[in-house]
């Protein structure tokens, strides 16, 4: 776990504000907790990754504000060296965000964005030539 934390800690954010904070969850306490909120497919560990919006950088020209995208950029660290040690995630969107802020305490300001559930895969990894057929063409893509 400690490799996926620390590929968490090196991801850019803008303005290199890390605003993201991480709710790494592995008692079962804390897990029954989450299931409240999120199907996490019995995944032993579980990891909230929440931005607190005080801290995040603002686009001066139109007000938006990057907590989605930093905050997915360490998800995103972290599912990928997740995968390069050999065990099996899950992006967690569908949640219940009252639920997860009321659970775990969180203050107003502190969002909750994604859940990463993380463990041992059961069953075979899904065909990594899926990408051909389960995504958009190519070309619809890149322009
Ligand atoms: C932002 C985001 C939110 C997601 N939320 C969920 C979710 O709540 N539950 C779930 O089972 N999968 C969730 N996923 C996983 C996607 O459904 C999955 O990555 C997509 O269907 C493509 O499948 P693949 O990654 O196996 O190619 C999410 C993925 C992303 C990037």
């Amino acid at each position: 776990m400690e490799k996926i934390l620390l590929a968490a800690h090196v991801a850019p954010t803008a303005a290199n504000l890390q605003p993201v904070r991480l709710i790494v969850v592995q008692e079962e306490e804390g897990l029954n907790k989450i299931r409240k909120a999120a199907n996490i497919y019995e995944a032993p560990l579980a990891i909230i990754i929440c931005s607190e919006h005080i801290k995040a950088w603002t686009r001066p020209f139109d007000g938006k504000q990057t907590v989605d995208i930093d905050a997915s950029i360490l998800t995103d660290h972290m599912m990928i060296e997740a995968t390069e040690l050999g065990l099996g995630s899950v992006w967690v969107c569908y949640f219940k965000p009252d639920v997860i802020r009321q659970e775990f305490r969180l203050p107003d300001t502190l969002e909750p964005i994604n859940i990463l559930a993380i463990g041992y895969a059961n069953g075979n990894p899904s065909d990594p030539e899926r990408h051909q057929s389960q995504r958009i063409p190519f070309n619809e893509l890149v322009h």
